[in-house]
């Protein structure tokens, strides 16, 4: 019996869609803008936020060989996002590239997966950012009620539990702000990005640059801390959970791809993007690892803003550096907010012309040119989950969530390889296909390393997703409908 739950979008017909009048979005960000954008998505909660605990409950000064792993992973995965976004120069990211290969119920996996990600992942780096903001209110005296500035909702060993507070308005506020600037238009937002990544990357310059003359090499004796006896804390284990946590801090190189119909060139473009935004945090993350580690024992960062212990550490000397970090941070977690959300809603763009979700979703504003009906639903689920829900627990989701996208790519470039051996790419994954399985390993074994609570609501949140699929979108796909009618 054929369901059609396999049925695939024409690789060539993608390419026409792309370059056809179908494409109604506006072709002008550079390859300069798709780095931008992408390091604009990366730099942000994992590194102002959660290096710290990672360092302090997993691996010690050994963070840096963390981010080493975590970023080899990504730079597999990365080498298929490139030959897929280089071929499929369309919105959607994996999405369409599932469409593409794998058929369209794997491509609404996919789809619903990548909602983890980008939607999650938006709201995590907003609960980041209100946190950062109401620590350098504080400095200046300005105490926001703690019922206006914490999530109601949290969970601990003992389940869920109410914290008093009401909600997390700055949260609230961030998100709110940046869905209107996404609403107005995709070049205002490029240019708004460009400015706060400049400014997030000299502040972490400065903190490497300042930071490592106040090094203290016993802090890093010894580098890699002997296991406790459990697994996950310190040692081997210990450096693959970090990794694990300090995925996130990758979070977000992908949403390049997203953007793929909007770029000038794509073809030739979203390599560089894709390729180019993860060397440059790589090595961002592993200097900032060392130079934390190095300044501040492993065992105090376990704090909400540990760039700001590791000053605080360094004495007098580097005072004056303490607010300059925390408005970097609040500029630098804005421009994730910004990116991740714009991925997201071009990603449901993309889903709602293909059928799969409401098609009205897809239209775009007459005189902004944007998918603004998307972009405000999406910023209204987002403004809901970074008010109630605690950093940890979103971030979890999201790194499970994309590491699960991840992996369908890596299988898609194989299938790819074997379904459209000659189709033209401006990008060659290399050594398939040793390249994508060894990326897929890397991938699982990440999820593995993530806490079970993770594996149940990634099960939870999937089955949502069949229910909605079977009850709508196998009904109102466009492919299934043309398959039909071609019978
Ligand atoms: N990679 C992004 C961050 O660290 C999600 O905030």
């Amino acid at each position: 019996m054929h369901t059609g739950l396999f049925v695939k979008k024409n690789i060539t017909q993608l390419q026409h869609e792309a370059e056809g009048s179908n494409n109604q979005l506006k072709r002008h960000l550079t390859a300069t803008n798709l780095v931008m954008l992408g390091v604009g998505a990366v730099i942000g909660a994992g590194i102002f936020v959660l290096t710290g605990t990672a360092a302090a409950i997993h691996a010690g000064p050994a963070i840096s060989i963390a981010f080493i792993l975590s970023a080899f992973g990504c730079l597999l995965a990365g080498l298929c996002y490139a030959e897929f976004a280089s071929m499929i120069p369309i919105s959607g990211s994996a999405y369409t590239y599932g469409y593409a290969t794998m058929g369209e119920f794997v491509a609404w996996i996919i789809g619903w997966d990548l909602i983890l990600e980008y939607l999650f992942g938006a709201s995590a780096v907003a609960v980041g950012w209100s946190g950062y903001v109401v620590s350098f209110l504080a400095d200046f005296g300005i105490h926001l009620p703690s019922t206006l500035c914490d999530s109601p909702f949290k969970y601990g060993p003992d389940g869920w539990y109410t914290t008093g507070a009401i909600i997390n308005f700055p949260a609230v506020f961030i998100i709110a702000i940046t869905t209107t600037l996404l609403v107005i238009g995709i070049k205002e937002s490029a240019k708004f990005n460009n400015i706060i990544v400049l400014i997030k990357v000299i502040v972490i310059l400065l903190f490497i640059g300042f930071g490592i003359s106040y090094i203290n090499t016993e802090n890093w004796q010894p580098f890699i801390p002997e296991n406790t006896g459990t697994w996950g804390e310190f040692g081997w284990s210990g450096i693959l959970a970090g990794a694990a946590v300090v995925f996130f801090a990758y979070v977000g190189f992908d949403a390049v791809s997203t953007t793929s119909q909007e770029a000038i060139n794509p073809k030739r473009d979203m390599p560089k993007g894709i390729l180019g935004t993860l060397l440059i945090c790589t090595i961002l993350y592993i200097a900032v690892g060392l130079v934390l580690t190095g300044i501040v024992n492993y065992k105090e960062l376990n704090v909400a803003a540990p760039i700001a212990v590791a000053i605080d550490n360094a004495g007098q000397g580097l005072f004056w550096l303490r607010p300059v970090i925390k408005v970097g941070a609040i500029a630098g977690l804005s421009s994730v907010v910004l990116v991740l959300l714009l991925g997201q809603s071009r990603i449901f763009y993309t889903m709602a012309k293909d059928g799969l979700l409401w098609e009205n979703l897809s239209k775009t504003h007459p005189r902004y040119k944007t998918p603004h009906i998307t972009t405000i639903i999406i910023g209204i689920l987002a403004g809901i989950m970074s008010g109630l829900f605690p950093i940890e627990l979103l971030g979890h989701m999201v790194s499970i969530g994309t590491l699960l996208a991840f992996i369908i790519v890596c299988v898609g470039i194989i299938i790819l390889r074997k379904r459209e051996p000659d189709a033209p790419r401006a990008f060659k994954t290399p050594w398939v296909p040793f390249v994508p399985i060894l990326g897929a390993i890397c991938c699982l074994a990440l999820m593995a390393s993530l806490p079970i609570d993770a594996w149940i609501r990634l099960i939870g949140w999937m089955a949502i997703g069949m229910v909605i699929y079977f009850l709508y979108g196998r009904r109102h796909s466009h492919a299934r409908k043309m398959m039909n009618k071609n019978k």
